[in-house]
């Protein structure tokens, strides 16, 4: 039930906090070793190659999970969207290893290459929020992403929750793998600020109620922009705005804005910007300027190491891959108060399905 919230989006955007401490503890409590089955590990372990595949805000996800995998098991990742995927299967490597990903474990796009991997006797594994659904029964392996129901359309806590697990898988086969960073890594600890960094996000609605009725109020057009992992992210926030408030908005990597976007930068034109990384931060402030010079009105989210003056949002900062724990949450924010502006059902957008049941 919705219990003292009007709407079940932003109950689930309110329980994140709670989401990564409960996964944090299911999966990392025991400081000698991850809660992720052994014969899983092992099976990875031998995997040349790691396939992920999603479809919308859980593909999403999985671009941040290639990002996780390579820097911490150094092994290379390939990212596809399901329906795609499913009709153009890429040449795969001598020892692919297959991952799904779905909140609802009922999507068909999803569910047509895991039945063709079984086919072929590939490895697979499902993290999904529903353990009992039908991806989690057909797949190898299944881990449970520990989100709790998720009932408002516009999927929130459970991006939140497939980065977390993909950040706990990376680390146990980092371990695994002897691999030096993942040893390092002290992913409880980042969790632990993840959570309290979304705390702090949570503590700020005013500051973006304020902000989407300054910016988005009368615009048609919106644009998020940021390079590597905010790119990464700007696609998810962009899913989040158009989905429920009908803003048609796009995710770009801001270094293509020159390649052709930037023509559609006029006066008024939101332009929301993630700079949480550091190595590329100076040219997405070039972006910046461009697009200011423009007459578009630009939000900068960064974090403690990146901030410029006059950042609207200024995140703490966590391990580079994981700032979309932060970045995400915002995304959602700017979606939830925009469509609730607008007078708009913000758990049931027009056209929307919660699970996705057809090809
Ligand atoms: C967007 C959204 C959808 C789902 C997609 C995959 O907010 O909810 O894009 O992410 O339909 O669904 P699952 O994760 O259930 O496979």
């Amino acid at each position: 039930t919705k219990g003292t919230y009007d709407t079940f989006m932003l109950k689930e955007i309110d329980e994140q906090p709670a989401v990564l401490r409960r996964i944090s503890q299911h999966y990392l409590a025991n400081n000698s070793s991850i809660n992720v089955p052994a014969e899983l590990l092992q099976l990875m372990a031998q995997a040349d190659r790691f396939y992920f595949v999603a479809a919308g805000t859980s593909y999403h996800a999985s671009l941040v999970g290639k990002r996780l995998f390579e820097k911490y098991t150094k092994k290379p990742v390939e990212v596809g969207v399901a329906s795609e995927f499913g009709y153009h299967w890429p040449l795969l490597s001598q020892k692919p290893f297959f991952i799904f990903l779905s909140q609802s474990g009922e999507t068909a796009d999803s569910r047509q290459v895991l039945v063709e991997a079984k086919k072929r006797g590939l490895s697979t594994l499902v993290l999904t929020n529903v353990v009992n659904s039908t991806l989690a029964r057909e797949a190898d392996f299944h881990l449970p992403l520990l989100a709790g129901p998720e009932i408002a359309v516009a999927s929130t806590k459970a991006y939140t929750a497939q980065i977390a697990v993909e950040a706990v898988l990376a680390k146990a086969l980092g371990v695994q793998l002897q691999e030096r960073l993942a040893v390092e890594w002290d992913l409880q600890q980042q969790l632990s600020l993840a959570a309290v960094g979304i705390d702090r996000v949570l503590a700020e609605k005013d500051k973006f109620a304020a902000l989407t009725k300054e910016y988005l109020t009368d615009q048609e057009h919106a644009f998020y922009l940021g390079r590597g992992i905010d790119y990464d992210v700007s696609l998810e926030a962009a899913l989040k705005l158009k989905e429920i408030s009908y803003v048609h908005t796009e995710g770009f990597a801001a270094g293509e804005l020159k390649h052709g976007t930037i023509a559609l930068i006029e006066d008024r034109v939101p332009a929301i910007f993630f700079i949480t990384e550091k190595l590329t931060a100076s040219h997405t402030r070039g972006n910046v300027q461009e697009v200011k010079a423009r007459g578009g009105n630009v939000v900068v989210v960064s974090t403690e190491e990146t901030k410029g003056s006059g950042d609207q949002f200024v995140l703490p900062t966590l391990t580079p891959e994981l700032m979309p724990l932060l970045t995400g949450v915002v995304g959602q924010l700017i979606a939830y108060f925009s469509t609730l502006q607008r007078g708009l059902n913000v758990d049931q957008p027009r056209n929307l399905a919660k699970s996705v049941t057809v090809e």
